[in-house]
Protein backbone atom coordinates (compact mmCIF):
# COMPACT_ATOMS: atom_id res chain seq x y z
CA UNK A 1 0.00 0.00 0.00
CA UNK A 2 0.83 3.28 -0.84
CA UNK A 3 2.15 5.62 1.70
CA UNK A 4 -0.02 8.32 1.77
CA UNK A 5 -2.54 10.91 3.99
CA UNK A 6 -5.99 9.39 4.38
CA UNK A 7 -8.03 10.47 1.73
CA UNK A 8 -11.14 12.52 1.67
CA UNK A 9 -13.28 10.64 0.27
CA UNK A 10 -13.44 7.13 1.97
CA UNK A 11 -11.48 4.38 0.25
CA UNK A 12 -13.82 1.59 1.13
CA UNK A 13 -16.67 3.18 -1.25
CA UNK A 14 -14.42 3.60 -4.02
CA UNK A 15 -16.23 1.15 -6.84
CA UNK A 16 -13.35 -0.59 -9.45
CA UNK A 17 -15.66 -2.76 -12.77
CA UNK A 18 -13.51 -4.85 -14.03
CA UNK A 19 -14.01 -6.53 -17.09
CA UNK A 20 -12.72 -9.16 -19.54
CA UNK A 21 -11.02 -11.36 -17.04
CA UNK A 22 -7.96 -9.20 -16.18
CA UNK A 23 -5.46 -10.61 -14.14
CA UNK A 24 -6.48 -11.21 -10.41
CA UNK A 25 -3.42 -9.77 -9.28
CA UNK A 26 -5.13 -6.31 -10.26
CA UNK A 27 -8.22 -6.85 -7.98
CA UNK A 28 -5.55 -8.06 -5.08
CA UNK A 29 -3.83 -4.58 -5.16
CA UNK A 30 -7.38 -2.57 -5.55
CA UNK A 31 -8.67 -4.67 -2.73
CA UNK A 32 -5.51 -3.98 -0.48
CA UNK A 33 -6.02 -0.58 -1.04
CA UNK A 34 -9.65 -1.03 0.66
CA UNK A 35 -11.40 -0.35 -3.03
CA UNK A 36 -14.73 -2.41 -3.71
CA UNK A 37 -14.05 -4.52 -6.73
CA UNK A 38 -16.27 -6.36 -9.42
CA UNK A 39 -14.93 -8.57 -11.97
CA UNK A 40 -17.05 -8.91 -15.28
CA UNK A 41 -15.92 -12.39 -17.02
CA UNK A 42 -16.45 -10.83 -20.38
CA UNK A 43 -16.62 -7.55 -22.20
CA UNK A 44 -20.01 -5.38 -22.19
CA UNK A 45 -22.02 -4.45 -24.75
CA UNK A 46 -22.30 0.05 -25.07
CA UNK A 47 -25.67 -0.46 -24.21
CA UNK A 48 -24.78 -2.59 -21.02
CA UNK A 49 -21.72 -0.62 -20.09
CA UNK A 50 -24.14 2.56 -20.30
CA UNK A 51 -26.18 0.72 -17.67
CA UNK A 52 -23.61 -0.13 -15.22
CA UNK A 53 -21.43 2.76 -15.35
CA UNK A 54 -23.14 5.53 -13.08
CA UNK A 55 -22.22 4.40 -10.08
CA UNK A 56 -18.26 3.13 -10.91
CA UNK A 57 -15.03 5.30 -10.37
CA UNK A 58 -12.78 3.08 -12.00
CA UNK A 59 -13.58 1.16 -15.22
CA UNK A 60 -10.70 -1.62 -16.25
CA UNK A 61 -10.90 -3.23 -19.92
CA UNK A 62 -8.56 -4.83 -22.09
CA UNK A 63 -9.32 -5.14 -26.07
CA UNK A 64 -12.69 -6.67 -26.51
CA UNK A 65 -14.67 -3.94 -24.62
CA UNK A 66 -15.33 -0.40 -26.77
CA UNK A 67 -15.82 2.58 -24.71
CA UNK A 68 -17.09 5.57 -26.83
CA UNK A 69 -17.86 9.32 -25.09
CA UNK A 70 -21.63 7.90 -24.71
CA UNK A 71 -20.36 5.83 -22.17
CA UNK A 72 -17.89 8.15 -20.63
CA UNK A 73 -20.57 10.69 -20.33
CA UNK A 74 -22.61 8.27 -18.33
CA UNK A 75 -20.13 7.69 -15.92
CA UNK A 76 -20.95 10.60 -13.43
CA UNK A 77 -18.30 9.08 -10.97
CA UNK A 78 -15.93 7.81 -13.09
CA UNK A 79 -12.46 8.90 -12.58
CA UNK A 80 -10.75 6.81 -14.80
CA UNK A 81 -9.86 4.07 -17.34
CA UNK A 82 -7.31 1.25 -17.49
CA UNK A 83 -6.61 -0.71 -20.37
CA UNK A 84 -5.11 -3.84 -19.55
CA UNK A 85 -3.69 -4.17 -22.51
CA UNK A 86 -0.78 -2.08 -24.75
CA UNK A 87 -3.32 -0.55 -27.27
CA UNK A 88 -5.91 2.08 -26.24
CA UNK A 89 -8.10 2.30 -29.26
CA UNK A 90 -11.37 1.03 -27.92
CA UNK A 91 -11.19 3.75 -25.72
CA UNK A 92 -12.44 7.21 -27.56
CA UNK A 93 -9.56 8.70 -25.70
CA UNK A 94 -9.71 12.10 -27.16
CA UNK A 95 -13.34 12.25 -25.59
CA UNK A 96 -11.87 10.97 -22.40
CA UNK A 97 -9.90 13.83 -22.23
CA UNK A 98 -11.86 16.53 -22.83
CA UNK A 99 -14.17 14.97 -19.92
CA UNK A 100 -11.36 14.84 -17.66
CA UNK A 101 -11.06 10.94 -17.59
CA UNK A 102 -7.01 10.29 -17.65
CA UNK A 103 -6.95 6.57 -19.59
CA UNK A 104 -4.11 4.62 -18.32
CA UNK A 105 -2.36 1.47 -20.36
CA UNK A 106 0.51 -1.06 -19.99
CA UNK A 107 2.58 -0.45 -22.92
CA UNK A 108 6.27 -1.98 -21.74
CA UNK A 109 4.82 -4.95 -19.43
CA UNK A 110 5.65 -7.47 -22.45
CA UNK A 111 8.90 -5.68 -23.26
CA UNK A 112 10.87 -8.56 -21.84
CA UNK A 113 8.36 -11.33 -23.25
CA UNK A 114 9.25 -9.94 -26.89
CA UNK A 115 13.24 -10.00 -26.14
CA UNK A 116 12.91 -13.27 -25.23
CA UNK A 117 11.18 -14.78 -28.67
CA UNK A 118 13.76 -12.56 -30.68
CA UNK A 119 16.44 -14.32 -29.03
CA UNK A 120 15.35 -17.77 -29.69
CA UNK A 121 14.30 -16.54 -32.95
CA UNK A 122 17.52 -15.83 -34.28
CA UNK A 123 18.83 -19.09 -32.88
CA UNK A 124 16.42 -20.81 -35.14
CA UNK A 125 17.31 -19.09 -38.13
CA UNK A 126 20.43 -19.43 -38.05
CA UNK A 127 20.51 -23.44 -37.80
CA UNK A 128 17.01 -23.97 -39.36
CA UNK A 129 15.24 -25.57 -36.74
CA UNK A 130 11.86 -24.85 -37.73
CA UNK A 131 12.58 -26.61 -41.38
CA UNK A 132 14.16 -29.20 -39.07
CA UNK A 133 11.36 -29.86 -37.02
CA UNK A 134 8.99 -29.24 -39.86
CA UNK A 135 10.99 -32.39 -41.65
CA UNK A 136 10.94 -34.80 -38.88
CA UNK A 137 7.16 -33.81 -37.46
CA UNK A 138 6.46 -35.03 -41.67
CA UNK A 139 8.84 -38.80 -41.07
CA UNK A 140 11.77 -36.62 -43.14
CA UNK A 141 15.22 -37.27 -41.90
CA UNK A 142 17.56 -34.58 -43.37
CA UNK A 143 20.57 -33.86 -41.62
CA UNK A 144 22.69 -31.04 -42.21
CA UNK A 145 25.03 -28.48 -41.32
CA UNK A 146 25.62 -26.45 -44.27
CA UNK A 147 24.41 -23.08 -44.13
CA UNK A 148 23.81 -23.84 -40.26
CA UNK A 149 25.62 -21.64 -38.05
CA UNK A 150 26.38 -20.65 -34.44
CA UNK A 151 25.55 -17.22 -33.41
CA UNK A 152 28.20 -16.72 -30.92
CA UNK A 153 30.58 -13.72 -32.78
CA UNK A 154 28.05 -12.98 -35.22
CA UNK A 155 26.39 -9.24 -35.34
CA UNK A 156 22.83 -8.36 -34.52
CA UNK A 157 22.16 -4.69 -35.79
CA UNK A 158 18.98 -3.60 -34.08
CA UNK A 159 17.18 -1.12 -35.63
CA UNK A 160 14.61 0.95 -32.74
CA UNK A 161 16.71 0.91 -29.66
CA UNK A 162 13.64 1.37 -27.00
CA UNK A 163 12.27 -0.67 -24.43
CA UNK A 164 12.63 -4.17 -26.29
CA UNK A 165 15.76 -3.23 -28.65
CA UNK A 166 17.41 -2.53 -25.47
CA UNK A 167 16.72 -5.75 -23.86
CA UNK A 168 17.22 -7.83 -26.84
CA UNK A 169 21.04 -6.15 -27.09
CA UNK A 170 21.49 -7.77 -23.41
CA UNK A 171 20.59 -11.00 -23.95
CA UNK A 172 22.28 -11.24 -27.46
CA UNK A 173 25.58 -10.13 -25.33
CA UNK A 174 25.40 -12.42 -23.19
CA UNK A 175 25.47 -15.41 -26.44
CA UNK A 176 28.54 -13.42 -27.61
CA UNK A 177 26.87 -11.73 -29.89
CA UNK A 178 28.52 -8.20 -31.63
CA UNK A 179 24.99 -5.63 -31.18
CA UNK A 180 24.87 -2.79 -32.75
CA UNK A 181 22.18 -0.22 -33.16
CA UNK A 182 20.37 2.23 -34.98
CA UNK A 183 17.54 4.86 -33.32
CA UNK A 184 16.72 8.31 -34.98
CA UNK A 185 16.66 9.67 -30.58
CA UNK A 186 20.26 10.08 -29.55
CA UNK A 187 20.18 6.57 -26.77
CA UNK A 188 22.70 5.50 -24.09
CA UNK A 189 24.19 2.50 -25.78
CA UNK A 190 24.07 -0.46 -22.88
CA UNK A 191 26.98 -2.88 -22.89
CA UNK A 192 29.19 -3.13 -25.40
CA UNK A 193 26.83 -2.11 -27.92
CA UNK A 194 28.12 0.64 -30.26
CA UNK A 195 25.59 2.85 -32.18
CA UNK A 196 25.42 2.89 -35.89
CA UNK A 197 25.58 6.11 -37.77
CA UNK A 198 22.65 5.35 -40.52
CA UNK A 199 20.01 2.36 -40.99
CA UNK A 200 22.54 2.09 -44.68
CA UNK A 201 25.65 0.86 -41.50
CA UNK A 202 23.72 -1.18 -39.53
CA UNK A 203 22.17 -2.64 -42.81
CA UNK A 204 25.61 -3.16 -44.43
CA UNK A 205 27.08 -4.82 -41.15
CA UNK A 206 24.72 -7.52 -39.73
CA UNK A 207 24.70 -10.82 -39.88
CA UNK A 208 20.55 -10.31 -38.15
CA UNK A 209 18.88 -7.36 -38.57
CA UNK A 210 15.90 -7.10 -36.22
CA UNK A 211 13.44 -4.71 -36.06
CA UNK A 212 12.01 -2.59 -33.01
CA UNK A 213 10.37 0.40 -34.04
CA UNK A 214 6.81 1.43 -32.81
CA UNK A 215 4.12 2.18 -36.09
CA UNK A 216 4.59 6.02 -37.48
CA UNK A 217 4.76 7.50 -41.00
CA UNK A 218 8.25 7.79 -40.39
CA UNK A 219 8.69 3.84 -40.02
CA UNK A 220 6.30 3.02 -42.89
CA UNK A 221 7.99 0.47 -45.12
CA UNK A 222 11.06 1.68 -43.94
CA UNK A 223 12.76 -2.10 -45.09
CA UNK A 224 11.79 -2.68 -48.18
CA UNK A 225 13.86 -3.44 -51.36
CA UNK A 226 16.45 -0.86 -51.17
CA UNK A 227 17.38 -1.58 -47.75
CA UNK A 228 17.25 -5.27 -48.19
CA UNK A 229 19.59 -5.06 -51.16
CA UNK A 230 22.18 -3.38 -48.92
CA UNK A 231 21.95 -5.83 -46.41
CA UNK A 232 24.63 -8.91 -46.61
CA UNK A 233 24.14 -12.03 -48.66
CA UNK A 234 22.59 -14.33 -46.56
CA UNK A 235 21.16 -12.33 -43.70
CA UNK A 236 18.68 -12.65 -41.79
CA UNK A 237 15.42 -10.36 -41.34
CA UNK A 238 13.58 -10.46 -37.63
CA UNK A 239 10.03 -8.42 -37.39
CA UNK A 240 7.86 -8.48 -34.08
CA UNK A 241 7.35 -4.09 -34.20
CA UNK A 242 4.67 -3.99 -36.54
CA UNK A 243 3.22 -5.36 -39.61
CA UNK A 244 3.89 -1.89 -41.72
CA UNK A 245 7.55 -1.39 -41.04
CA UNK A 246 8.36 -3.79 -43.79
CA UNK A 247 7.46 -4.36 -47.52
CA UNK A 248 6.18 -8.17 -47.94
CA UNK A 249 6.62 -8.57 -51.66
CA UNK A 250 10.34 -7.07 -51.32
CA UNK A 251 10.79 -9.60 -48.13
CA UNK A 252 9.26 -12.58 -50.08
CA UNK A 253 11.43 -11.72 -53.12
CA UNK A 254 14.35 -11.60 -51.00
CA UNK A 255 13.78 -15.12 -49.40
CA UNK A 256 13.29 -16.69 -52.92
CA UNK A 257 16.14 -15.30 -54.67
CA UNK A 258 18.84 -16.52 -51.80
CA UNK A 259 19.08 -12.58 -50.86
CA UNK A 260 18.52 -13.33 -47.11
CA UNK A 261 18.98 -16.49 -45.08
CA UNK A 262 15.59 -16.20 -43.58
CA UNK A 263 12.99 -14.35 -41.84
CA UNK A 264 11.01 -14.31 -38.27
CA UNK A 265 7.95 -12.61 -38.57
CA UNK A 266 5.32 -12.54 -35.75
CA UNK A 267 3.34 -9.09 -37.54
CA UNK A 268 1.81 -8.42 -40.73
CA UNK A 269 0.61 -5.73 -42.60
CA UNK A 270 -3.08 -7.42 -42.32
CA UNK A 271 -3.75 -9.41 -39.35
CA UNK A 272 -6.94 -11.39 -38.61
CA UNK A 273 -9.21 -9.70 -35.65
CA UNK A 274 -9.90 -13.07 -34.15
CA UNK A 275 -8.43 -16.36 -33.63
CA UNK A 276 -10.72 -18.01 -36.40
CA UNK A 277 -9.81 -15.94 -38.66
CA UNK A 278 -7.94 -17.34 -42.02
CA UNK A 279 -4.44 -15.94 -42.62
CA UNK A 280 -2.70 -15.97 -45.98
CA UNK A 281 1.24 -14.29 -46.68
CA UNK A 282 3.34 -14.45 -49.72
CA UNK A 283 5.99 -15.83 -46.54
CA UNK A 284 4.02 -19.08 -46.37
CA UNK A 285 5.58 -21.79 -47.51
CA UNK A 286 9.13 -20.13 -48.19
CA UNK A 287 12.41 -21.83 -46.68
CA UNK A 288 13.77 -20.48 -43.27
CA UNK A 289 10.99 -18.43 -42.73
CA UNK A 290 9.60 -18.89 -38.90
CA UNK A 291 5.78 -17.41 -39.12
CA UNK A 292 4.16 -16.43 -36.33
CA UNK A 293 0.74 -14.90 -35.07
CA UNK A 294 1.67 -11.95 -33.74
CA UNK A 295 2.78 -13.59 -29.66
CA UNK A 296 5.96 -11.77 -28.98
CA UNK A 297 4.69 -9.92 -26.10
CA UNK A 298 2.06 -13.09 -25.61
CA UNK A 299 3.04 -15.13 -21.54
CA UNK A 300 1.47 -15.45 -18.62
CA UNK A 301 3.80 -13.04 -16.85
CA UNK A 302 2.95 -10.28 -19.57
CA UNK A 303 -0.25 -10.59 -18.29
CA UNK A 304 0.66 -10.14 -14.79
CA UNK A 305 2.68 -7.48 -15.08
CA UNK A 306 -0.16 -5.82 -17.00
CA UNK A 307 -2.25 -6.50 -13.91
CA UNK A 308 0.27 -4.84 -11.51
CA UNK A 309 1.35 -2.10 -14.22
CA UNK A 310 -2.28 -0.37 -14.87
CA UNK A 311 -3.71 -1.24 -11.78
CA UNK A 312 -0.72 1.01 -10.22
CA UNK A 313 -1.29 3.18 -12.34
CA UNK A 314 -5.10 3.85 -11.64
CA UNK A 315 -4.02 3.77 -7.69
CA UNK A 316 -1.32 5.89 -7.66
CA UNK A 317 -3.63 8.58 -9.70
CA UNK A 318 -6.28 7.87 -7.16
CA UNK A 319 -4.33 7.98 -4.03
CA UNK A 320 -1.91 11.00 -5.54
CA UNK A 321 -3.65 12.53 -8.55
CA UNK A 322 -0.27 11.44 -10.35
CA UNK A 323 -1.00 10.65 -14.18
CA UNK A 324 2.85 9.99 -15.88
CA UNK A 325 2.04 7.38 -17.92
CA UNK A 326 -1.77 8.68 -18.84
CA UNK A 327 -2.31 8.23 -22.40
CA UNK A 328 -4.21 11.16 -22.99
CA UNK A 329 -3.71 13.76 -20.36
CA UNK A 330 -1.30 16.20 -18.85
CA UNK A 331 1.22 14.66 -16.93
CA UNK A 332 1.71 15.36 -13.29
CA UNK A 333 3.49 13.49 -10.57
CA UNK A 334 3.83 15.09 -7.79
CA UNK A 335 5.27 13.84 -4.55
CA UNK A 336 3.17 13.60 -1.57
CA UNK A 337 4.31 16.02 1.52
CA UNK A 338 3.13 15.24 4.85
CA UNK A 339 1.03 17.68 6.43
CA UNK A 340 -0.36 19.21 2.70
CA UNK A 341 -3.83 18.76 1.76
CA UNK A 342 -4.35 18.25 -2.06
CA UNK A 343 -7.25 19.62 -4.62
CA UNK A 344 -7.25 18.38 -8.06
CA UNK A 345 -8.61 19.85 -10.78
CA UNK A 346 -8.94 19.36 -14.79
CA UNK A 347 -10.69 22.64 -16.41
CA UNK A 348 -11.01 23.80 -20.00
CA UNK A 349 -7.44 25.14 -21.22
CA UNK A 350 -8.18 29.10 -21.31
CA UNK A 351 -6.37 32.02 -20.07
CA UNK A 352 -7.46 32.95 -16.83
CA UNK A 353 -8.34 29.49 -15.13
CA UNK A 354 -5.46 30.11 -12.11
CA UNK A 355 -6.27 33.24 -11.34
CA UNK A 356 -9.65 32.42 -10.47
CA UNK A 357 -8.64 29.10 -8.76
CA UNK A 358 -6.36 31.24 -6.95
CA UNK A 359 -8.46 33.96 -6.15
CA UNK A 360 -10.63 31.41 -4.51
CA UNK A 361 -8.05 29.84 -2.53
CA UNK A 362 -6.84 32.99 -1.46
CA UNK A 363 -9.97 34.19 0.08
CA UNK A 364 -10.05 31.37 2.45
CA UNK A 365 -6.31 32.59 3.73
CA UNK A 366 -4.77 29.22 2.65
CA UNK A 367 -1.26 29.18 2.08
CA UNK A 368 -0.74 27.34 -1.45
CA UNK A 369 2.35 24.61 -0.88
CA UNK A 370 2.82 23.84 -4.38
CA UNK A 371 1.06 24.31 -7.22
CA UNK A 372 2.15 22.26 -10.65
CA UNK A 373 0.31 22.77 -13.99
CA UNK A 374 0.45 20.80 -16.43
CA UNK A 375 -1.52 21.28 -20.33
CA UNK A 376 -2.50 19.72 -23.44
CA UNK A 377 -4.36 21.51 -26.61
CA UNK A 378 -8.06 20.86 -25.01
CA UNK A 379 -7.33 20.85 -21.05
CA UNK A 380 -5.18 21.91 -18.15
CA UNK A 381 -4.35 19.34 -14.65
CA UNK A 382 -3.91 21.45 -11.95
CA UNK A 383 -2.02 19.15 -8.69
CA UNK A 384 -2.46 21.67 -5.72
CA UNK A 385 -1.41 21.29 -2.34
CA UNK A 386 -2.34 23.61 0.73
CA UNK A 387 -1.23 24.34 3.84
CA UNK A 388 -5.07 23.59 5.59
CA UNK A 389 -7.48 21.36 5.08
CA UNK A 390 -10.32 22.76 2.77
CA UNK A 391 -14.32 22.51 3.05
CA UNK A 392 -16.44 20.84 0.48
CA UNK A 393 -17.39 24.71 -0.17
CA UNK A 394 -14.10 25.18 -1.27
CA UNK A 395 -14.38 22.19 -3.71
CA UNK A 396 -17.31 23.09 -4.74
CA UNK A 397 -16.75 27.06 -5.81
CA UNK A 398 -14.18 25.56 -7.58
CA UNK A 399 -16.44 23.03 -9.42
CA UNK A 400 -18.73 25.99 -9.90
CA UNK A 401 -16.40 28.05 -12.11
CA UNK A 402 -17.62 27.64 -15.81
CA UNK A 403 -14.02 26.80 -16.89
CA UNK A 404 -13.74 23.83 -14.49
CA UNK A 405 -14.25 19.74 -15.64
CA UNK A 406 -13.88 17.66 -12.80
CA UNK A 407 -12.52 18.75 -9.26
CA UNK A 408 -11.45 16.69 -6.39
CA UNK A 409 -9.97 17.01 -2.99
CA UNK A 410 -7.50 14.07 -2.19
CA UNK A 411 -6.80 14.39 1.30
P1 LIG B 1 9.87 2.03 -27.52
O1 LIG B 1 9.05 3.24 -27.75
O2 LIG B 1 10.46 1.79 -26.19
O3 LIG B 1 11.09 2.04 -28.58
C1 LIG B 1 10.95 2.33 -29.93
C2 LIG B 1 12.24 2.99 -30.40
O4 LIG B 1 12.19 3.17 -31.80
C3 LIG B 1 12.46 4.38 -29.78
O5 LIG B 1 13.74 4.42 -29.18
C4 LIG B 1 12.37 5.32 -30.97
O6 LIG B 1 13.22 6.45 -30.86
C5 LIG B 1 12.82 4.40 -32.10
N1 LIG B 1 12.41 4.84 -33.42
C6 LIG B 1 11.26 5.46 -33.80
N2 LIG B 1 11.27 5.70 -35.12
C7 LIG B 1 12.44 5.22 -35.59
C8 LIG B 1 13.02 5.16 -36.88
N3 LIG B 1 12.40 5.65 -37.97
N4 LIG B 1 14.26 4.61 -37.01
C9 LIG B 1 14.91 4.13 -35.92
N5 LIG B 1 14.40 4.15 -34.66
C10 LIG B 1 13.17 4.68 -34.51
O7 LIG B 1 8.99 0.81 -28.01
P2 LIG B 1 9.11 -0.72 -27.58
O8 LIG B 1 8.32 -0.97 -26.38
O9 LIG B 1 10.54 -1.11 -27.59
O10 LIG B 1 8.32 -1.41 -28.81
C11 LIG B 1 8.86 -1.46 -30.11
C12 LIG B 1 7.86 -2.05 -31.08
O11 LIG B 1 7.47 -3.36 -30.68
C13 LIG B 1 6.55 -1.26 -31.20
O12 LIG B 1 6.20 -1.20 -32.57
C14 LIG B 1 5.55 -2.13 -30.51
O13 LIG B 1 4.26 -1.91 -31.03
C15 LIG B 1 6.07 -3.52 -30.85
N6 LIG B 1 5.60 -4.57 -29.95
C16 LIG B 1 5.26 -5.78 -30.49
C17 LIG B 1 4.81 -6.81 -29.69
C18 LIG B 1 4.48 -8.13 -30.28
O14 LIG B 1 3.68 -8.86 -29.71
N7 LIG B 1 5.08 -8.51 -31.38
C19 LIG B 1 4.63 -6.62 -28.24
C20 LIG B 1 5.11 -5.35 -27.75
C21 LIG B 1 5.54 -4.37 -28.60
Amino acid sequence: MLNHPATSFPKDKIKVLLLENIHANATDLFQAEGFQVENVKGALSEKELIERIANVHLLGIRSKTHVPDAVIAAGKHLLSVGCFCIGTNQVEIAAANRRGVPVFNAPFSNTRSVAEMIIAEIIFLSRQLADRSKEVHEGVWKKVANHCFEVRGKTLGIVGYGHIGNQVGVLAESLGMRVIAFDIASKLAIGNTRTAGSLTELLENSDFVTLHVPETPGTKNMIGAAQIAKMRDGAYLLNASRGTVVEIDALSAALKSGKLGGAAVDVYPEEPSGNDGKFVSKLQGLPNVILTPHVGGSTEEAQANIGKEVAGSLIRFMNEGATPSAVNFPRVDVPVVAGSHRILNVHQNVPGVLKDINKIVSDLNANIRGQVLSTDNDIGYLVMDLDQNVSGSVRDAIEGLKTSIRTRILF
